[in-house]
């Protein structure tokens, strides 16, 4: 069988973060990993998506233009995916001339066999900025769910697809203003008039999940509309006609055909053309899988294989899409605008070399059928009764006991008992069950049969009691030891997909052949696993070292904070400064009477712990205020100070002190105050007018 694995192309106007990688990147490289160990012949691609809205946004935010912003994220994004293991035969980007010609080409097929509707129609514009706002330049409220801060081409809360004109209030995310009608020419893809079809191809997959199929199927019930597949923006494919100057590609027109290209793309670094690529793309016995999010379902079920359908030319249609849903953080949900989030590139500088913990964590708890969470607590439990207390125990016993009592070298297996003989037939059923999740797509279910399969040879172990046995029967420890070693070998095996670095030094320390290809494969493959003669008697093992280490509560407090942090920052770069009260005439403010005093004394007051009270000299007399600062400022360093206070303001009680006045503050934008102070000392009393 021969398949080609997409993983969505991500827009390249941010890094990747761990919801990325639960909902798409990580089971996918599951996928691709499980298919080259069976010896399928796989393509694994995928990049980054370099055109649409997303990305001039960034650029004006960043202050660069939208072509240094894709180039930076893509450089970043890459070098990601390659240290997480993610193994994929190509990454590239929509913006290579491959690709620009690839799609300009389908777009020419469909337009040349009319697949396209010409419509001049009314679409909202921006006077204040002199542009269309495509797809994210409008937000609105969703009609659907009531999100008041849907885009323009879909609502992120509901997933539902929109156009536009279904937003109510519709506002320019460019200037803010409310958008014109103004006419202009665009081409759609009739979806309507193929609805048939395109029922028919995704009924055809009663096997797709069912968050996958429900997304469909609402939105053949609500009937297909035709659908743009231009846009009036300068940043994009330029169409491939006449006279269009300012109009470009639809992103979702172009970015999945990117898989295509970038295939070719693949077979050019590799070969130096791209012949074949048809194979990939056209061969019947190909199967297709898109890896996506929830919020790529339609545009990967519908509105692409409508265009694969229109181009007409024997395109397979994709075989299944099983997107997952979205993982939240720390209860939140993930947010790149309010910085919540875990980005790949930090952790894997911050928790170096813990790679498998992270995939193993967000395979755990991924968003199969629901929305899922991830909390660094859970994170530290997993790594530490799991990853240490099962797998990496269960190893480690069975390596240092064969250095202990058999020298070092795999032992010959003995007369076995019964209870050998079932832990072998376990052994022996073990992969397979792993790998049907796996075809199924239920990667976790997949990850808790391996860890089962771990178990298995930590119940052995207890069971069998080596370190018992070696003080009367020597002959039986090295049959126990034979079967403990086999255990760990298949576990190497059937681990590679779930935890690539893991399974390589699993390999290593138990002498396996590795043979080193870009993709860490093994040289054993699947059908291996399950073998109890995988490792030869007699073969020397290799040292012990721990596969994963204990990870300590610091570790953990220092993620947790690092994440209140951003997010506070984030909250005090985005806060805006009140508005302005109603004007007042100057009658009204030549009736306050501001001076400058100095402080004398200043003590807390009892049973409070915001008041201070303090002791004023105001050039006449010595008066009392008391001010609600106890919390930002202590009673020494305040001694001594000139403060600005109104003199006039009508006494009053607080917790039975009577304050003769007020002290002017600044509130900064943490909420912190600052005392406003005459630049040089002035005289106790001086007026401010
Ligand atoms: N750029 C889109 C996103 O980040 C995904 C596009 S996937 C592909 O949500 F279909 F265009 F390839
Ligand atoms: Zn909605």
């Amino acid at each position: 069988m021969r398949y080609t694995v997409t993983a969505a192309l991500i827009y390249a106007n941010g890094p990747i973060h761990i919801g990325h990688l639960a909902g798409c990147y990580v089971p996918a490289d599951i996928y691709v990993r499980y298919l080259r160990a069976k010896g399928a012949e796989v393509a694994f691609v995928s990049g980054t998506d370099e055109h649409g809205v997303p990305i001039t946004i960034r650029a004006k935010k960043e202050g660069i233009t939208p072509q240094e912003v894709v180039d930076k994220y893509y450089t970043q994004i890459k070098q990601s995916f390659v240290d997480l293991g993610i193994s994929f035969d190509v990454y590239s980007r929509t913006s290579l001339p491959i690709h620009h010609e690839t799609s300009q080409e389908f777009f020419k097929t469909i337009y040349d066999k009319d697949g396209f509707i010409e419509e001049v129609s009314e679409q909202y514009y921006d006077e204040v900025a002199q542009q269309f706002l495509a797809d994210r330049y409008i937000v609105g409220t969703c009609p659907v769910c009531a999100n008041p801060n849907a885009y323009g081409d879909q609502c992120e809360r509901c997933g539902t697809a929109l156009s536009p004109m279904e937003l109510k209030e519709p506002h320019s995310t460019l200037s803010g203003s409310k958008p014109v009608l103004r006419s202009t020419k665009n081409w759609f893809l009739p979806l309507d008039k193929m609805q048939p079809q395109i029922a028919e191809y995704v009924n055809s997959h009663t096997e797709w999940k069912t968050n996958v199929a429900g997304q469909c199927q609402s939105w053949l019930k609500d009937g297909l509309r035709p659908r743009a597949m231009t846009r009036d923006l300068d940043w994009g494919i330029k169409v491939p006609l006449p006279d269009t100057d300012g109009k470009v590609l639809y992103v979702w027109f172009e970015a999945p055909i990117g898989y295509i290209s970038a295939t070719k793309d693949w077979l050019m670094q590799k070969n130096g053309n791209d012949a074949g690529w048809e194979t990939w793309w056209k061969a019947k016995d190909t199967k297709l899988v898109h890896f996506i999010g929830k919020d790529n379902i339609v545009f990967h079920c519908i509105i692409f294989p409508a265009t694969l359908m229109a181009e007409g030319e024997g395109f397979i249609l994709p075989d299944n899409v099983p997107a997952n849903e979205f993982m939240n953080l720390e209860g939140d949900k993930i947010s790149t605008s309010r910085n919540w989030a875990v980005w790949l590139h930090e952790y894997l500088q911050e928790l170096p070399g813990k790679q498998d913990v992270l995939r193993y964590v967000l395979t755990a708890n991924a968003p199969e059928t629901k929305d899922s969470e991830f909390t660094w607590k859970d994170f530290q439990t997993r790594n530490n009764s799991e990853l240490v207390a099962i797998y990496g125990n269960f190893v480690n016993r069975a390596m240092v006991l064969t250095h202990k009592y058999c020298d070092g070298k795999v032992p010959a297996r003995g007369e076995l008992t019964d209870f050998d003989k079932e832990t072998l037939t376990t052994l022996a059923d073990f992969p397979a069950k792993i790998g049907e999740a796996i075809e199924n797509y239920r990667f976790r279910e997949g990850l808790s049969f391996l860890m089962d399969f771990a178990r298995l040879g930590n119940k052995y172990l207890a069971e069998t009691q080596p370190w018992q046995v070696i003080k009367t029967d020597a002959e039986r420890v090295n049959t126990i030891m034979n079967i403990a070693l086999q255990i760990a070998a298949s576990l190497a095996i059937v681990s590679e997909p779930f935890l690539p670095f893991t399974a390589a030094k699993l390999c290593q320390q138990l002498g396996m052949q590795k043979s080193i290809t870009n993709h860490q494969s093994l040289s054993h493959q699947w059908q291996d696993a399950g073998n109890a003669d995988l490792l030869p008697t007699g073969a020397a093992i290799g040292e012990a070292f721990l596969l994963f280490e204990k990870m300590e509560d610091a570790v953990i407090e220092k993620q947790i904070q690092k994440l209140h942090d951003a997010k506070k920052m984030n909250e005090l770069a985005t806060k805006s400064v009140p508005e302005l009260k109603p004007t007042v005439q100057f009658d009204d403010f030549s009736k306050l009477d501001l001076r400058i005093g100095t402080i004398l004394e200043a003590e807390r007051v009892p049973k409070s712990d915001k008041l201070l009270k303090f002791l004023v000299d105001d050039g006449f007399e010595k008066r009392t205020i008391l001010s609600g600062i106890a919390k930002h400022f202590t009673p020494e360093e305040m001694i001594g100070r000139q403060v600005t206070f109104i003199a006039n303001l009508a006494p009053r009680k607080i917790m039975g002190n009577e304050s003769n006045g007020m002290i002017l503050m600044a509130e900064d934008k943490d909420g912190s105050l600052s005392l406003l102070q005459p630049h040089k000392e002035v005289w106790a009393g001086a007026p401010i007018s």
